[in-house]
């Protein structure tokens, strides 16, 4: 069975004139992480609350675990888990009680409930805090807090919306393990995040999406070959232009300065000389999902995204 089977999915919020989502349809196997990639805006909140059954979509269907989210989102509530974007644990609450209040609400029996409790928040490094109120932790054990209650709930489906947003690199691996751990038991993630290093880690299949459309999905391998060359060459944009560029392959602003060039090895040597010649930086590597994203979008995928 599908974990998630949308079809032609459009969200229209009251008083905007473009659709967050634009007739998206997607199907999302059981037991894998699916990724949905895209910049600030894209539309992954959206699918994702529409998925866990906190919005309505304006046309479409979407069916979660065979169950469809508009006529029984009751049996859907009771299979999945979700970890929100920007929530925030109760200010008195401690880590444990988050935990394992969530697990006895889930009707777990009190036994379970403290031994899954402990697990989680050992995984995550949160045991040693646990009996601080929230507001004393730090913002990243926060966003920890709330991926705890979310995998510590014996859900076949977890969502992840951006789940390590403004945490520290050890505390992202460590829900990174969690992650992986979970993907172990057969149950299905729906992750999405604008981290190309979180994606390419944890995905089974991502799709990306740019302004409420669906530009690319496949393996990792797969989205390495949207791009038709094998190399990409950064150049400076002081000193040269994009026409300049161009007979090289195909070239892109990344906007921080840089001309980016798509390329095979022998216009990368010439590239370097032509560099060299006018004595511009430049930087020349293997393309990466990363580059997979600015040729389709445009752009790189940090740039104005945090400050949207
Ligand atoms: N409650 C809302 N009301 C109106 N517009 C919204 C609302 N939530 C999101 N949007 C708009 O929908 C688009 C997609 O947003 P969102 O799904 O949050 O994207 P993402 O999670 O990829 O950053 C954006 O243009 C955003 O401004
Ligand atoms: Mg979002």
């Amino acid at each position: 069975m599908l974990a998630i089977d949308a079809t032609s999915v459009t969200k229209l919020y009251k008083g905007s004139s473009r659709p967050a989502l634009d007739n998206v349809s997607l199907q999302v196997e059981s037991g894998k992480v699916f990724t949905l990639l895209g910049r600030n805006g894209a539309g992954k909140t959206t699918f994702v609350r529409m998925c866990a059954t906190q919005l309505a979509p304006t046309s479409g269907t979407i069916k979660v675990l065979g169950y469809d989210i508009i006529r029984q989102p009751g049996e859907i509530r009771n299979l999945v888990s979700v970890v929100p974007q920007e929530g925030r644990p109760l200010r008195a609450l401690t880590p444990w009680d988050h935990v394992y209040n969530w697990l006895q609400i889930r009707g777990e029996s009190r036994q379970t409930a403290r031994e899954k409790t402990e697990s989680m928040l050992r995984k995550l490094e949160l045991y040693d805090a646990r009996d601080r109120p929230a507001m004393n932790l730090s913002g990243g054990m926060k966003q920890k807090v709330l991926v705890a209650m979310a995998m510590a709930a014996d859900a076949q489906l977890l969502f992840l919306d951006e789940p390590t947003i403004g945490l520290d690199p050890v505390s992202r691996r460590q829900v990174w393990s969690a992650i992986n751990e979970w993907k172990g038991k057969g149950q299905s993630v729906l992750l999405t995040t604008h981290y190309m290093d979180e994606a390419e880690m944890l995905s089974d299949y991502i799709v990306i999406i740019d302004k409420g459309k669906i530009i690319a999905q496949g393996t990792i391998q797969e989205l390495r070959k949207v791009i038709p060359h094998n190399m990409r060459v950064d150049i400076s944009a002081d000193g040269t232009d994009l026409e300049s560029l161009q007979p090289y392959g195909s070239v892109v602003d990344t906007g921080t300065g840089m001309l980016r060039v798509f390329t095979f090895e022998s216009s990368a040597r010439e590239l370097s000389e032509f560099a060299i010649k006018r004595n511009l930086s430049f930087n020349v590597s293997p393309v990466t999902l990363d580059d997979v994203f600015v040729y389709l979008v445009g752009r790189p995928i940090d740039k104005g995204d945090l400050a949207e």
